[in-house]
């Protein structure tokens, strides 16, 4: 998606070989009108897939979600990192491990939202070392949902993330691929690996 791939050229900042810094307008500000691109984009990818369910995982995740959710028409869910007061039982659990901030969460979904009536969308920000679309991919099994997809907005290639998940037999549509970060420069896939 080239208005991605621009935008991270021009605003992206490489930390290092690993880490992409994209805080302007993906993890902390947010810019609408680039979210609005991405949602057509990822819906436009998966329009014929019967989504009835977006699903995601809190925080940065929920905007592309929410705009793939809003072309697509379906509702949008996202996977609680934390225990909600109102939210304590009914709840499909799965562990995900962060090996970026070496932290294992307890991630939940409410029984009440996700069926096996449903044929889900997952979305996520980045997909690097794939723990978390794995840990919403035990979810969606325990709820006996159908499995459409994993739309990322960044994949980091150079990680093991996406061979994990494609090594399943599941579609994964990422918007940027990138196949190494070195401090100054992006490099992304060919335009014909990452569309
Ligand atoms: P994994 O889920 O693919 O295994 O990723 P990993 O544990 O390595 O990453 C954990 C968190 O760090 C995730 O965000 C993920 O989106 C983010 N992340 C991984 N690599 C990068 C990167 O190069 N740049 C940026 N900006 N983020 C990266 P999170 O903890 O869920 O945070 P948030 O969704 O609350 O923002």
């Amino acid at each position: 998606m080239k208005l991605l791939k621009d935008k991270i050229r021009q605003d992206g900042k490489v930390l290092s070989e690993e880490v992409l810094k994209v805080d302007s307008f993906l993890n902390h500000q947010i810019d609408p009108v680039l979210m609005q691109e991405i949602g057509k984009e990822f819906a436009e990818r998966f329009k014929e897939a019967g989504i009835t369910k977006i699903v995601t995982i809190e925080s940065s995740g929920i905007a592309p979600s929410v705009m793939a959710g809003l072309e697509l028409g379906v509702p949008v869910i996202f996977a609680r990192k934390r225990k909600s007061l109102t939210l304590v039982d009914h709840l499909y659990t799965a562990s995900v491990h962060s090996f970026t901030k070496k932290e294992t969460n307890e991630i939940s979904v409410s029984k009440d939202y996700l069926t096996s009536e449903d044929t889900v969308l997952l979305i996520d920000d980045f997909l690097a070392n794939g723990q978390a679309v794995l840990g919403l991919l035990d979810i969606v099994e325990q709820a006996g949902a159908q499995l459409a997809g994993v739309g990322i907005v960044i994949e980091k290639g150079f990680q093991s993330g996406g061979s994990i998940i494609r090594e399943r037999g599941i579609r994964v549509e990422s918007l940027a691929i990138l196949t190494s970060l070195e401090v100054g420069q992006a490099t992304f896939a060919e335009e014909v690996a990452s569309r």
